[in-house]
Parts: structure tokens; C-alpha cells; sequence
């Protein structure tokens, strides 16, 4: 199974991907994730990273494309994968298809979770209580929802035009939200 779960900032795709990776058994790939870890570490990587993350922007293509590809090619994703936060830009997705192509693989289904966009605000807000994740400020997320609506929301138009796209209600209880993921996944 070789899903990908969309969503805007803050739409809970890290929180229910962790959940159905372990349901699907296959590994939970989140492009976030990655490029925090790279920060944590001090990586060159994760230094060229923070400078776009700090600000909400997207990491160039070139950039994260090379590192998706690079994960993608490890031996735990043969049996498939959950992609959170990727692709993000049509570079990205046509990336994607060509790393995809060479196996002869493709994507199986793309999740969108939807969500009110005044509750991702007050959900990031409330992480940046809890968590003090350095992007979770009030210009940063909304800088952050900016680049998702004018660069990523219009890739679901391709994925639906590949009768891909399954739109599912991200808003109430965490499992019930997974619920409806795991019943889209497996219709
Ligand atoms: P990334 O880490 O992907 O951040 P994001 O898209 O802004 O999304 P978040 O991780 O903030 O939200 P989420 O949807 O995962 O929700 P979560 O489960 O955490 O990317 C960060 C940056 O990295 C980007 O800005 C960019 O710079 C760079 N980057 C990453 N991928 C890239 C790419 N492909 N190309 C270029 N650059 C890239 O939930 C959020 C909060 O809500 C949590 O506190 C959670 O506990 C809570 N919550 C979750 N579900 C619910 C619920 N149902 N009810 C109540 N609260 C909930
Ligand atoms: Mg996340």
C-alpha cells in the first residue's frame, strides 16, 4: 500500500499517519519529521532547512525531492509506505511518479484531510504551548496555511483527475478521524 495524506498545517496528518502506518505495516515517512531531525542534529541538510522553515516557506525541490528519494529507496519501503507532508509542489508530485515509475510502482490513494481552518490555527497555537515547536507562531502558521493554499491545495485536482483522492473530515476525536482514514484506505 502506497498511500500519501494531505491536509494543511496543522490538519493532523502526522498524528493519524503514525496510527494507520502501524495498522497498514508499512513505515510512516513524514518530510517534517526528517528535516527537524537534520535541525536536531545540526546537519549540513538541516541547516539549509531551518533558513525555509523558520519563515514557513517550502524547502526547494531539489532539496527535498533528493531526500525523499533517497528514503524511498530503503529496503523497509518495499512493501509500500504512508508519504505525510509530500509531495507538496506538481515538481514534487511529478518527482514522485519517476521514483515510483522505476519500480514500476504507483500511488495506491491519496488522503485529504479537511479541516476548519480557524481550528488548525488554535490547534498549532495550543502545540506551540505545549511543544514550542519554532514554527507553531502566529505569523509563521499563517504565513504556513499561505503556501499550502497557493502551492499544494490545486494538487489534489491532479490526484482526483487519477481517481486517487479521497477526501475525509479531519475535524472531532483523533480516532474517529483515524477511523475514517482506515475505512477510505481499505474501500
Ligand atoms: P510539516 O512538519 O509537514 O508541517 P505542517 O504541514 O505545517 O503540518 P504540521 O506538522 O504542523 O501539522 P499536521 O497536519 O502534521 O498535524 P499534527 O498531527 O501535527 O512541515 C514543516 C516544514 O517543513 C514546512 O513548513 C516546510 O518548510 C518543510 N517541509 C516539509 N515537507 C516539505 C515538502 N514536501 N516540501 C518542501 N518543504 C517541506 O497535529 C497538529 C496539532 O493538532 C497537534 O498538537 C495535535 O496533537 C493536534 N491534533 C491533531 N488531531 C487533532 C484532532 N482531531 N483534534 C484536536 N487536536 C488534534
Ligand atoms: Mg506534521
Amino acid at each position: 500500500m502506497r498511500l500519501v495524506i494531505m491536509g494543511p498545517p496543522g490538519a493532523g496528518k502526522g498524528t493519524q499517519a503514525q496510527v494507520v502506518a502501524v495498522e497498514l505495516g508499512v513505515p510512516h515517512i513524514s518530510t517534517g519529521d526528517i528535516f527537524r531531525a537534520n535541525v536536531d542534529r545540526g546537519t549540513p541538510l538541516g541547516e539549509e532547512a531551518q533558513r525555509y522553515m523558520s519563515a514557513g516557506e517550502y524547502v526547494p525541490d531539489s532539496i527535498t525531492n533528493a531526500m525523499v528519494r533517497d528514503r524511498l529507496s530503503q529496503e523497509d519501503c518495499t512493501p509500500g509506505f504512508l508519504l505525510d507532508g509530500y509531495p507538496r509542489t506538481l515538481e514534487q508530485v511529478n518527482e514522485l511518479d519517476m521514483m515510483l515509475l522505476a519500480d514500476e510502482h504507483r500511488i495506491d490513494r491519496v488522503i485529504e484531510l479537511t479541516v476548519d481552518t480557524d481550528a488548525v490555527v488554535a490547534r498549532l497555537l495550543k502545540r506551540a504551548e505545549e511543544q514550542g515547536r519554532s514554527d507553531d507562531t502566529a505569523e509563521v502558521i499563517r504565513r504556513r496555511l499561505e503556501v499550502y493554499f497557493d502551492q499544494t491545495a490545486p494538487l489534489t485536482a491532479v490526484y482526483t483527475q487519477r481517481g486517487l483522492l479521497v477526501r475525509v473530515d479531519g475535524m472531532g476525536a483523533v480516532p474517529d478521524v483515524t477511523g475514517r482514514i482506515l475505512a477510505a484506505v481499505t474501500a
